[in-house]
């Protein structure tokens, strides 16, 4: 095995001399600090392009063609009844995750008794490529009959490393929260919408959501908590389902209940501490949202 700037590399068979060796342009990318790779697959931009153009150029020559084939259009009133809108543009679904893998995850889901057997199941379903990039499972952390559960939004890279919730800075923030009202990780159980780091840390996509939720959902009927706590944006609108932000749907009281789930709970929503990192002034109304779930917890007793 030769080696190059003192790392043992293989050698490779047919490479052309006048192109750097693949080592090299490695090394060359983690000098300039690119240290992980942020997509799912490899793309080849150069070939992106040219078939963006392609497709632009044919959108336009269908546009021209279009145009001059087609009559004038009526005006709605007096159009004929077999008059038809032209069809509104379908986004294309979430990449990846399709309905098969949604009913498999609630079948998977559904099928654990006890927080155990639902980690083990979430390690074993392949129905989403987030998997694919990440290193570790997060499932969650905390007592299995805690009172109060929060679900966060994704994992990132020290939660991926670590495979535990909220490790990171946001993470040592909300430890923060916790312990302003008397609570830690022995007392309440902590999740995220998703189980495994969307790649460079991006915002887990619709598709990505809805396939771990019957696992989320099947984390809260397990512990069976008097209280639900969604921290950031896509843990509240994807387990309350309600539409707004943040800022306008905490302090606010809601219930949560699945069909499963032989009562509804209280749930609310607080800032998520990444926010709370990025903009320190809304920490006062994040520290009276931890008084209100403190007073909350109180009010409505339970072991
Ligand atoms: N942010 C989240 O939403 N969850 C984590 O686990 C870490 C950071």
């Amino acid at each position: 095995m030769a080696r190059r700037n003192g790392v043992k590399v293989p050698a490779m068979e047919g490479l052309n001399d006048s192109l750097p060796h693949p080592a090299d342009v490695l090394a060359w990318y983690l000098d300039a600090g690119v240290d992980e790779a942020i997509g799912e697959e490899p793309l080849n931009r150069y070939a992106l392009a040219e078939a963006a153009l392609a497709a632009r150029q044919a959108a336009a020559q269908q546009v021209l063609d279009d145009t001059r084939a087609a009559p004038p259009t009526p005006h709605p009133a007096s159009a004929p009844s077999q008059y038809r809108a032209p069809p509104t543009p379908v986004r294309p679904t979430d990449p990846g995750v399709g309905d098969a893998a949604i009913k498999s995850a609630v079948d998977l889901a559904l099928g654990a008794k006890t927080l155990d057997e639902l980690r083990a199941a979430l390690e074993t379903f392949d129905g989403c490529p987030l998997k694919k990039t990440a290193m570790n499972l997060v499932f969650g952390d905390g007592a299995p009959d805690a009172r109060v559960v929060f679900v966060g939004e994704a994992p990132g890279a020290d939660e991926d490393r670590q495979g535990v919730p909220f490790v990171g800075a946001s993470g040592q923030l909300l430890d923060k929260m916790l312990a302003s009202i008397g609570l830690d990780r022995s007392k309440v159980f902590i999740s995220n919408t998703v189980f495994w780091r969307p790649p460079g840390n991006r915002t887990p996509n619709q598709g990505e959501i809805a396939v771990w939720l019957p696992f989320v959902e099947r984390i809260v009927e397990i512990i069976d908590p008097v209280l639900l706590v969604t921290v950031g944006g896509p843990a509240t609108h994807s387990l309350l389902t309600q539409p707004g932000s943040v800022s306008r749907l905490r302090g606010r009281w809601f219930t949560y209940e699945t069909p499963r789930m032989s009562h509804p709970i209280t749930a609310t929503a607080i800032y998520h501490p990444a926010y709370l990192l990025r903009t320190p002034a809304q920490k006062r109304q994040a520290w009276l949202d931890m008084l209100g779930i403190k007073a909350k917890l109180a009010e409505l007793g339970g072991r």
